[in-house]
């Protein structure tokens, strides 16, 4: 079985003490005996201080970005042993915002997602189509791309031991979302792809998630979780939404 999970992405917001007291509020009220794993992304400058407030709870910590590189004159780069020098367990790699806005190719992706397990960390491969590859039919030519692009560099058994999110870009902070069909149908195309050795690797949707689609979605066969953006900033809503996940178990 596939291991569930909830994860928040804060992408670039918040404060230092808003930041630390939404982790605080979700320390205080999350409890994973269910078997759900949370875990939240905050910006890199948040990192220590959302490390303390969720210190001895059952809430994980990743970082959003990482420097394919491990360490020298790389000027704003954080690399992998930064992060799990900070308490990250996870780090982001690929996310669609990475590669449409700041040029990260298929290549660099491979790259980061190699450095990050060669420090220990697990990467969250995030793949997904955009919306003009979505209307020309191209949505599973791309994320198969999107994956064999990380299993050229490491081993598919690699691939297998980390967590995968489909994330439309056209669904990414749009408030529009995959129907659950339509998501079901590149994370079964992606089960596929990863053919035995992906059985139990941890498939997330993501893009627009929110406590009134969240049951929907993560009813579908090879949905083991969501990558919530927006909602995540909210400790109610994030929560509302892993309870969901728990009611699937
Ligand atoms: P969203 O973001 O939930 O705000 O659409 C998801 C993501 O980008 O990970």
């Amino acid at each position: 079985m596939a291991k569930s999970l909830i994860a928040g992405n804060w992408k670039m917001h918040g404060t230092a003490a808003s930041a630390a007291a939404i982790a605080g509020e979700l320390a205080k009220r999350w409890n994973n005996q269910n078997s759900v794993e949370m875990i939240v992304f905050p910006p890199f400058v948040h990192l220590t201080s959302v490390a303390e407030a969720v210190g001895g709870s059952d809430v994980a910590v990743g970082g959003q970005n990482l420097c394919q590189f491990e360490s020298g004159a790389y000027t704003g780069e954080v690399s992998a042993a930064m992060l799990a020098d900070m308490g990250c367990q996870y780090v982001l790699v690929g996310h669609s915002e990475r590669r449409a806005l700041f040029g990260e190719t298929n290549e660099t992706v491979a790259e980061k997602f190699k450095a990050a397990q060669q420090a220990g960390l697990i990467p969250v491969l995030c793949v997904g189509e955009s919306l003009q590859q979505r209307q020309q039919k191209q949505t599973l030519e791309i994320v198969a791309q999107q994956i064999s692009a990380v299993t050229e560099p490491v081993a598919l058994q690699d691939l297998c031991r980390a967590v995968i999110a489909y994330e439309p870009v056209w669904a990414i902070g749009t408030g529009e979302t995959a129907t659950p069909e339509q998501a079901q149908e590149v994370h079964g195309a992606i089960r596929a792809q990863l053919g035995d050795a992906g059985r139990e690797t941890t498939l997330l949707y993501g893009g627009s998630v929110n406590p009134s689609n969240a049951v929907e979605l993560f009813a579908q066969p090879d949905i083991n979780g969501g990558l919530v953006g927006g909602a995540s900033l909210k400790a109610d809503d994030f929560l509302n939404i892993a309870q969901q996940l728990i009611e699937q178990e």
